[in-house]
């Protein structure tokens, strides 16, 4: 599906941002390994998030729609079930990683793949670890899914890891409640903390200090109530562009601002942006509030370090946005990029240009001048979905339309995105 974009003059108006990908990606994993029943409030309906779903029931777990709620049925920690099939985690990173975390420990034998663009995502930063915990893992070369899983008896280890990465990390966290001792996982920089909060809420013997979190096994996690916040990384696509288009002023409604997430808002507010916050709340273990963002003069920044794991996902609005601050923008140390859905860095330098903006690639980021005259252009998304919206804001302030191939991409975190778009264009 091709979308034209035609310009904004600003964005008006109150939206509620689906549910958090990465947080509904963990509700339903422990939900499933939890103990009775649980129901899971304003869970994502996006693509990566059904495919979780689609590997639990697989798995034999009992998942099902009433209202608007999801239920799922907890096996317990030792209930799930051989697949009968290979589990198949879609264009999903978070489900393939997480997932294998879950199926090194278990009693059974498995095999979990994706769609091509996964299939050339790394896994040896999984792999390696949970072979150090006794895992039993082939892949294609030793890195790339399928990943072939025996049964297998894990032991808790140590791990540093050498990049910041919630994935990793959360699949060496959930296959620790399946080995014996304690699993112990360092990283060198905060990355999001959705599974240690998420675990603590059920009942898991899970400590934090600092950026070591430990883990020892334990006999159940409690099922019960979740509710998931509506997703920052989808809101970020409007926050950004209610901050360029003047005129704007947008409220966007219980938004998770988990300070492992909030790194967008801070770049924003480097940026020259202020942003408000107002009926702040905490409910399962994570911040929530609204966010209210009107356009603001914005300059361009330095990102780099400690940073880029915080705002991994949003890079590229931020990188859409600095072409039109005034000054330049340097993005550094986001080598990670490259092993996303797409290699985000080339994505991004190329759509720019096609849009006539002066933009310099790196080895591990990119250089954007500002106040660019971004012109018409036919931007390949690269089946990405994060590219598809960023170049839709894009589209928003460029002269004329601006034309996006595979637009259905979107699907996979924030099915309706261009509706919600449509309903603050002002
Ligand atoms: C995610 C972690 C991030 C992020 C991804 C979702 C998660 O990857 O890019 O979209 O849900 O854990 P890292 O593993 O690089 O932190």
């Amino acid at each position: 599906m091709k979308k034209v974009i035609a310009p904004a003059k600003k964005l008006i108006g109150e939206i509620v941002m689906p549910g958090d990908k990465s947080i509904s990606h963990r509700a339903l994993m422990l939900a499933a390994l939890a103990e009775g029943k649980s129901e899971i409030h304003h869970l994502s309906d996006c693509q990566d998030v059904k495919s979780t779903v689609n590997c639990l029931r697989e798995l034999g777990v009992e998942i099902r729609q009433e209202d608007n709620r999801t239920i799922v049925e907890g096996v317990g920690l030792d209930g799930l079930q051989a697949p009968a099939k290979t589990l198949d985690a879609g264009n999903s990173g978070t489900t393939m990683r997480l997932m294998a975390g879950i199926l090194a420990g278990q009693k059974f034998g498995s095999r979990i793949s994706g769609d091509a663009s996964l299939r050339k995502r790394p896994m040896k930063r999984i792999i390696n670890p949970l072979r150090d915990m006794g895992a039993k893992i082939e892949a294609d070369d030793d890195n790339f899914a399928p990943l072939s899983i025996e049964k297998s008896r894990l032991t808790g280890i140590e791990h540093r890891l050498p990049l910041a990465s919630a994935q990793v990390k959360s699949c060496l966290l959930l296959a620790g409640m399946f080995a014996r001792g304690e699993t112990v996982v360092e990283e060198p920089a905060f990355s999001r903390d959705h599974t240690e909060r998420m675990l603590k809420h059920m009942g898991a013997d899970i400590s934090v200090n600092e950026r070591r979190v430990a883990i020892r096994s334990f006999s159940k996690l409690s099922g019960g109530i979740l509710t998931i916040p509506g997703d920052i990384s989808s809101a970020s696509f409007f926050l950004a562009a209610a901050a360029l288009l003047p005129g704007s002023e947008i409220r966007i409604k219980n938004v998770g601002i988990n300070p492992t997430r909030i790194g967008i808002l801070e770049a924003l507010e480097r940026m020259g942006a202020t942003v408000n916050f107002e009926n702040f709340f905490v409910q399962n273990n994570e911040e929530i509030s609204d966010i209210i963002m009107k356009s603001q003069e914005l300059n361009g920044i330095k990102i780099d370090g400690s940073l880029i794991p915080r705002i991994i996902d949003e890079i590229p609005i931020i990188a859409v946005i600095a072409s039109q601050a005034s000054g330049e923008t340097i993005i550094r140390d986001a080598k990670e990029l490259r092993v996303k859905e797409t290699d985000r860095i080339t994505a991004v330098v190329e759509n720019l240009k096609k849009m006539g903006a002066e933009v310099t690639e790196l080895p591990d980021g990119m250089i954007i001048q500002g106040n660019q005259h971004l012109k018409t252009a036919k931007i390949d998304s690269y089946g990405d979905h994060r590219i598809a919206m960023a170049f839709a804001v894009a589209g928003l302030v460029a002269e004329g339309e601006t034309e996006i191939d595979d637009a259905e991409c979107v699907d996979i975190s924030y099915p309706d995105f261009f509706r919600d778009l449509e309903k603050i264009y002002g």
